[in-house]
């Protein structure tokens, strides 16, 4: 109720300034007296998967708290587990502005940020203070100026700094709003790029001893020969975990409707059947060798069940979560 209202005063403002509102608002309560008004009542399911315990198994997508200033507060509302970032090595301002559209008629959402975002030295700050005592997921990626070639140095510049920090590592390689990212998505530039990661996940295990699961998180518009070969080579390089999908750069289902021609990703429900597929043609090439984190479109207890039906051990909201708010996360998790 609460959040339906805020939601309609919420929407009369330009998304990014909406974001922005709200964080504010989260961490002032988040610090008052009054933090209370965020907690949900949430029924625990217990849920294993990378080696990892979590308390429930929907979790908040990356994008919406990129720099982890509000990690305490989504914990309160019920999520089993949040996964901060995309940071990149050194901050940067991202995209120019506007750079978010809503299209309410679709329940979807159209972005090309950039990774705007303050740096990962800022964020493991901000990891470090949290209190949330459920599992936080760290995703990475590589800042705008550097060469897609030395994407790779970017991203084991980053694991080195969150790896003791984080519950898992998510590896992003599939956002379609940096020039080049997505082309880590395939071949030899995959290979070398997993093969790096793998190295420095096991040098930092025995400098740390601790183990933290690595999830490479991939793009819903590759073909089906394409996210074949993307299994292969993330068993080949024992990679911990997939997470299906990011957001689309598909109009199809969006014609028409104000905003769509928008440069940037798609999410929310225009990208709900896409993202399933993409999760059913992994689950049946993986055949359970590595778990699937199922991503895209959930704004309901029936689509959350679809991505499990599918294939996936724990499932994310974004876009479902900007457009139902917190009763999402109980209705989801409560029945699920
Ligand atoms: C405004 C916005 C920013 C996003 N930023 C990131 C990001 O920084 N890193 C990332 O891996 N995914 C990012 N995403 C993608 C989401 O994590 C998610 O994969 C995608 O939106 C599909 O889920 P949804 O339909 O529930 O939104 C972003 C999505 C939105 C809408």
């Amino acid at each position: 109720m609460l959040y339906h209202l805020a939601r309609k005063a919420l929407f009369q403002l330009d998304p990014e300034k909406a974001h922005e509102l709200t964080f504010r608002q989260l961490h002032r309560l988040n610090n008052s007296p009054f933090k209370c008004l965020l907690r949900q009542s949430i029924a625990t399911k217990p849920v294993q998967c990378m080696g990892l315990s979590f308390k429930n198994p929907l979790g908040l997508a990356a994008g919406l708290d990129k720099d982890g200033e509000c990690i305490d507060a989504f914990g309160a509302m019920g999520f089993g587990f949040i996964e901060v970032g995309t940071v990149t090595p050194r901050p940067q301002l991202g995209n120019d502005k506007p750079r978010l559209f809503r299209l309410p008629e679709a329940e979807g959402l159209i972005n090309r940020m950039g990774f705007n975002n303050k740096g990962v030295d800022n964020l493991v700050e901000n990891v470090k203070k949290a209190r949330y005592g459920g599992i936080i997921g760290i995703n990475i990626g590589k800042n705008k100026d550097t060469p897609v070639e030395q994407g790779k140095d970017d991203y084991l510049i980053c694991m080195d700094k969150v790896y003791s920090h984080a519950g898992y590592i998510a590896i992003n390689i599939s956002s379609p709003n940096t020039p080049g990212l997505r082309t880590l998505q395939y071949g030899d530039a995959l290979d070398d790029l997993l093969n790096g990661i793998k190295v420095k996940q096991l040098e930092l295990q025995l400098k740390y001893q601790k183990y933290v699961p690595v999830a490479v998180k991939v793009a819903p518009d590759l073909t089906e020969e394409e996210i074949i070969q993307v299994t292969d080579s993330l068993v080949r390089h024992n990679i911990d975990g997939v997470i299906a999908t990011n957001t689309t750069l598909d109009r199809d289902l969006v014609q028409g409707l104000n905003h769509c021609n928008e440069a940037g990703g798609l999410s929310g429900r225009p990208v709900q059947l896409k993202s399933t597929e993409v999760i059913r043609i992994l689950s049946r090439e993986l055949n359970g060798k590595l778990p699937i984190i199922g991503v895209g479109g959930i704004d309901s207890l029936t689509a959350a069940r679809e991505k499990i039906e599918a294939g996936a051990s724990l499932i994310q909201i974004y876009s479902g979560f900007i457009y139902h708010g917190p009763k999402l996360i109980k209705d989801i998790v409560n029945h699920i």
